[in-house]
Formats: structure tokens, sequence, C-alpha cells
């Protein structure tokens, strides 16, 4: 199986950690845990840390040669180098507590990016398709800024600050060649659409695919013809405002430094253009949300074909195989917004993990999210709803009933696994449990990775409404086979359960491990998961109790602050 390298957007660092950059980064997550025990791991204990598997690379970081890092930075009496250095610490923190197991984090102020960068550059300076030209536009004297020509024409050619009329001025600027990559790219993005990623672990599409498929259309309906791809301009003037002097400097220009938005794209590809990581590339996702498309699906492929084609030496730039880009969170319904007062930020997705579990809040935010369609709400209500019927009614009310009926009836241990019941046909039902996870992983179906783990929980649930061990174990003399029967099949069913959620819920899977002696050992994901199999809970073995998972949460409590 080839390695798999999956990254997230790398945030502004003058940005708080919001909802938005905790959603995205807890999404890559669950997919990297996921990939990590397809493969066999060690499991990951909430919070990072230990083994991290050796063919899985996730990468996050932080975007840090904005020019409003400068503003801010100046703002607080601190150089931008120091200003961005406190900011990318809380991002950071805020991953580690959202119990994200990143394999690295990437500032793009840091050396081994902006070398590797420069190298970039140069080769596509040397090959022409970065070249110097003229760029002409609307330009605000007083705010030292250009206008777009939309903007310029909306305001009357005049500056929405000073009222003043702007002024069209025309400046050298670095362009890159985006127009002579339309056809290919049309080409690639039309050749990727519909398929999965991998199939049997092999990868189907040759080159790129942008998912989910409204993503897809929106793209190829910009760069189809007639529609025409402009080339780019990819630099901006350094002068003597501080402001303009931070970035990466076009190579041999001191007069010029690299747009944020290309050094930033870069990224995915400096961090592991090392002779160890190489092998990692191409990246299988980029986890994005739609807002940044364009630069991804579109900027982004021409950028690695223009460095391919640059020179022998970049051979190895292949295209990523995908770009995923997913909707937005709103907030009660309504658009997030500081004026609103109704920003999700990270205080308050503190205190949501600290009334209902950090586990919890991963789920809610991996099962429920504007993965594929429209933006999706992040609603008090709905969250106690699916907290409820998922977590505290399903996945805990089951284990803590299994539990305590192997603790009335066997004394605490794994009750005899008898021949298998005929009603309950325990290893093709995990079979075809794996067969769903694996689909929607390729996929990068998050929620769909999910659901077979939960689906398990709701089959157990089903079968001891069936078979009411309960009742028949009132004459264990007559019926105690049948009960230790069907209490195996309940608990084996939840083992294989609690490691499918595990990459959503790491934390309280392992205090289910913990309590029943279960925690796997290092094994592929479809050995582990066998019904009865190398792995499965021994008969006679012990099966504590966990403390409770999920305590019920009543509906008419405001929410946690
Ligand atoms: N720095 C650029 C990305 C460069 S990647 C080479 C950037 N940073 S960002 O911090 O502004 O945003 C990062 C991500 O957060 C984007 O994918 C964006 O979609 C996501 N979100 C911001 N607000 C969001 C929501 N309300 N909901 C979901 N995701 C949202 O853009």
């Amino acid at each position: 199986m080839p390695g798999t390298y999956l990254t997230t957007p790398i945030y502004y660092v003058n940005d708080r950690p919001h909802i938005g950059h905790c959603y995205t980064t807890v999404l890559a997550d669950v997919l990297a845990r996921f990939e990590r025990l397809r493969r066999g791991d060690r499991f990951l204990a909430l919070g990072g840390g230990g083994s991290h598997h050796p063919d899985v690379f996730f990468l996050t970081g932080t975007d840090e040669h904005a020019d409003k890092v400068v503003t801010s930075a100046a703002a607080h009496n601190v150089s931008p180098q120091a200003w961005a250095d406190r900011n990318a610490e809380e991002f950071k923190k805020a991953f580690a507590f959202m119990g994200v197991t990143n394999d690295d984090f990437i500032r793009t102020t840091e050396r081994r990016h902006k070398d590797r960068v420069t190298e970039y550059i140069t080769a596509l300076m040397k090959s022409g398709d970065i070249y110097e030209g003229q760029y002409t536009g609307w330009y605000d004297e007083g705010q030292e800024e250009y206008v777009t020509e939309t903007a310029a024409r909306e305001a009357d050619f005049k500056s929405t600050i000073s009222g003043r009329p702007l002024v069209k001025r025309t400046e050298p600027c670095y362009f890159f060649r985006l127009s002579k990559y339309q056809d290919q790219l049309c080409a690639l993005i039309e050749g990727g659409t519909g398929y999965p990623y991998y199939q049997d672990g092999i990868p189907r599409t040759p080159g790129f695919s942008v998912r989910p498929d409204a993503r897809c259309s929106e793209v190829l309906g910009r760069i189809r013809k007639p529609a025409i791809l402009n080339d780019v301009p990819v630099s901006r003037p350094v002068t003597a405002d501080p402001a303009t002097q931070w970035g990466i400097r076009i190579p041999g220009d001191d007069a010029h430094r690299l747009y944020v938005w290309i050094d930033a794209l870069f990224n995915y590809l400096s961090t592991v253009d090392t002779p160890d990581r190489r092998k990692f590339w191409p990246a299988a996702v980029h986890l994005i949300g739609k807002d940044i498309l364009w630069f991804h699906a579109v900027i982004w492929p021409a950028l690695l074909l223009a460095l391919r084609h640059s020179s022998p030496e970049f051979d190895w730039v292949k295209l990523p195989r995908m770009v995923f880009g997913h909707g937005w969170w709103v907030s009660e319904g309504q658009k997030m917004s500081k004026s609103l007062g109704n920003f999700i930020d990270l205080e308050k997705l503190k205190a949501y993990a600290d009334k209902y579990s950090l586990d919890a809040l991963r789920w809610y935010l991996a099962t429920q999210g504007p993965l594929t369609g429209a933006d999706a709400d992040f609603s008090h209500a709905k969250f106690v709803e699916v907290y409820n019927a998922d977590l505290a009614n399903g996945l805990g009310n089951c284990v803590s009933r299994v539990g305590n009926m192997i603790e009335k009836y066997f004394e605490g241990k794994v009750p005899p696994a008898a021949p298998l019941d005929a009603n309950f046909n325990g290893e093709g039902l995990t079979s075809s449990v794996l067969q769903s996870v694996t689909i929607a992983l390729n996929e990068v179906d998050v929620a769909e990775c999910l659901a077979p783990g939960m689906h398990l929980v709701e089959l157990v649930d089903n079968y001891i409404a069936e078979t009411r061990p309960f009742t028949l174990a009132k004459d264990m003399a007559a019926n105690g086979d049948r009960v230790a029967r069907i209490l195996y099949n309940c608990a084996e069913s939840l083992r294989i359960a609690s490691l499918l959620l595990s990459p959503a819920m790491p934390s309280k899977c392992a205090a289910i491990w913990k309590a029943w002696h279960c925690a796997p050992p290092v094994a592929p994901l479809d050995q582990l998961a066998q019904f009865g199999g190398e792995f499965s809970l021994k008969p006679g073995q012990p099966l504590g109790k966990p403390d409770a998972l999920f305590m019920r949460a009543d509906p008419a409590e405001p929410p946690p602050s």
C-alpha cells in the first residue's frame, strides 16, 4: 500500500483558533487515525505522542507571511516574527487540546520552508513559467493598495476610505503562466471525476480529482472554455514600508516578494521535500474549506505541473490525488460573525469538551459537519440530541448493559464462545462493516467511515431486544449456554465497534479497552476486527466496567459557556 499523506490548510497566524480551523484539522485527524488503524498501529492516546505509523503523514501548520501580521505585531509592540511565534503556539495548543495527532507542523517563516520555496521559484523563473511583466490596476493612494476592477467600479472609482479618486497605476510584477496549463488542467480534472482515488489499495485516477462532485463542477465551470485563465500576479513590491518587507523575496530581485498565497501553497511540498519524506508525495488528500477551492484546485496543480516540467530534478513532483473542499459551519442557524457575538471560538469548544467530553465534541464535529453538502449548523439542541442518541443512549448504554449482564451472570468474565448463533453471523457482519469503512475512507467521507461502528452498536441493541438474555437468565440451569452465546456475541461486536469508533473517540474507546482488557496490539485492522479471530475476547478473561462513558444530557440545560 502506498504511503498516505494528508494535509489541512495552513492557518493565518493572525487569527484566533476557532471551529473552522478545528473542524478541518479534526477531520484530517480522524482520517489519519483510520489510515494508521488500517495498517496497524499503536493506538495513540488522546493528545498525541506515541508511535505514529511510518507510512502515514499528517500535516498542519500556519501561514505567516500575510501583511496583517506586520500591522498587528506593530500594534502589540513586537516584531512580526515574535508575533507569529506567539500565535503559532496558540494553534499548536488548540490542536493538541483537540486530540490532533499531526506528524509535523509547518510554519512558513521556517528556514526549511523558505529555502525550498526559493528553489521552486528559481526553477520556475528559469523555465519561464514565472516571468516579469507589468501589472496595471486601480490604486488607492491613501491606502497604498490596489482595488479590484469590480470593487473600483462599485465605489465609482473613488477610495472607500478617503473618497479621493482612484488612480490607474502600472508597475513591474512577476506573473505565473497559468494560461499555459488551462487545457491540461481541464482534462485532468474531468478525468478525475467520479472515481474513488483508491480501489483495493491501488490509486485509480492517474492524476488529480476535486471532490465532492459539487466542487468539481464548480471548478470545471470556471476553467472550461470559453472561460479564459489569465496569468496570475505572484509578487508584491517591496518598499520602505515595513509591511512590504515581510515575505519571501523573489530570487535575484529584492524589490519584489512572493505573494503570500503562492508561498503558502508550497508548504505541502516543502515539508516533504527531504530524502526520507519524498516517498509521501503526492499527497493523498488536501482537505480544505470551499472558500479556498480556487487556489487548491486550479493554481496549485498548475504550479506543480509547471515545476515538474521545469527540470528533471522535479520529476517526482506529481499532482496530489485529491482536493476535498468541505462546507462551512454556521452557528445556531446564522453565519458566524464577531459583531453578532456568535463565534464558536476555542473557548466555546473547550466548554463543550469540559461538559460533554472531548470525544463527544469530536464525534459531533466529525459526523454532523458540513462535509459534502450544504453548510452545517452548530446548534446546542442538535448537539445534545446527537450526544444522547449516539453516545449516552447508544454506545455508552450498550457497553454498560453488556458489562452489567456479564458481571451478573458470569462473574465478570467473558462467557464461553459457544458455536455462533444461527441468527448472528458475526464474521459476515464484520467483514461487510470493514468493507463499508474502506470505501468511505477512500472517498474521504469521514461521517460514513464512522457510521459502521455506530451501526454495530445498534445491531447489538436490537439483538439484545430480540433475544432478551436478561429474561433467559432467570433460569440459568436451562438457558446458560444460550445466555453465554448471546453475551459473547454482544461483547465481541462491541469490541469491534470500539475499534471502528476510536479514530473519532480515542479516549473513550481506550477506556473500554482498559476495562475489558482488550487493548489492541499492533496489527492491521482487518485482523484486529475479525469476529472471534486471533485478537477476539477470550472466554474467561476478566471484563470489568469502564466508568460511565457518557452521562445522559438534559436538553433543557443551557449551552455551556
Ligand atoms: N491561510 C489560508 C490557507 C492557506 S492553505 C495553503 C487560509 N487560512 S484561514 O485560517 O483563513 O482558513 C483556513 C480554513 O478554515 C479554510 O479552509 C476555511 O474554509 C476554514 N474555515 C474558516 N471558517 C470556517 C467555518 N465557519 N466553517 C468551516 N470552515 C471554515 O485560508
